[in-house]
């Protein structure tokens, strides 16, 4: 597995945005691949927020994740965020989206980010739990129960 920055695979930006769209963005009337990928191109960065980080395997995309600003407005305060975290579905399983998390992580402590924020709706702290993440509050956001985790960086 190789671990690439979007910015250095723009051909798969359409690929990320149609992942996250059937994700995360069909309940938004109106929202589109399109727009995700309007909103995602602005993370073609590879040393500061926002950006993205993808898993390569033999040259074919499998995962992403994205380090972000305050993916959650109602926690204006809270800063730094990891979002984005997908793998497709024939490679789940195989320990890509722990790799994807711990290389955002490690990318936040080369930046100076002193502490990440992630929303789940894993109320147990699913895959996050077993890597260092801790719960930090758990709120009903848009009719859905979630729960906020939080890491300080370089612990
Ligand atoms: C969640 C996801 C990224 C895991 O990818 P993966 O490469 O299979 O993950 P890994 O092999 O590194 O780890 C598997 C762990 O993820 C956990 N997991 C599955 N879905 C999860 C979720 N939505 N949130 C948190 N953890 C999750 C599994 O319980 C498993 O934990 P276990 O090893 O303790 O049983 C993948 O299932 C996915 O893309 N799901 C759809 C998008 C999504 O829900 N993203 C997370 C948003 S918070």
């Amino acid at each position: 597995m190789e671990f690439e920055f979007l910015a250095d695979r723009p051909d798969a930006l359409d690929l990320v945005s149609h992942w996250y769209y059937h994700e995360w963005g069909r309940a938004n009337p109106n929202g589109s691949p399109a727009a995700i990928a309007r909103k995602l191109s602005h993370s073609m960065n590879r040393d500061m927020v926002p950006l993205v980080v993808l898993a390569i395997d033999r040259n074919v995309v499998v995962g992403s994740v994205e380090l972000k600003y305050r993916e959650m407005a109602i926690y204006p305060d809270m800063i730094h965020w990891l979002g984005g975290l997908y793998v497709t579905l024939d490679y789940r399983g195989r320990g890509i989206a722990s790799q994807l998390v711990e290389r955002v992580v490690d990318l936040a402590g080369d930046l100076g980010i002193g502490r990440l924020y992630l929303q789940t709706e894993r109320l147990d702290g699913g895959i996050y739990a077993g890597l260092g993440w801790k719960p930090c509050k758990q709120v009903c956001n848009k009719g859905i129960d979630i729960l906020v985790m939080e890491i300080d960086v370089g612990e």
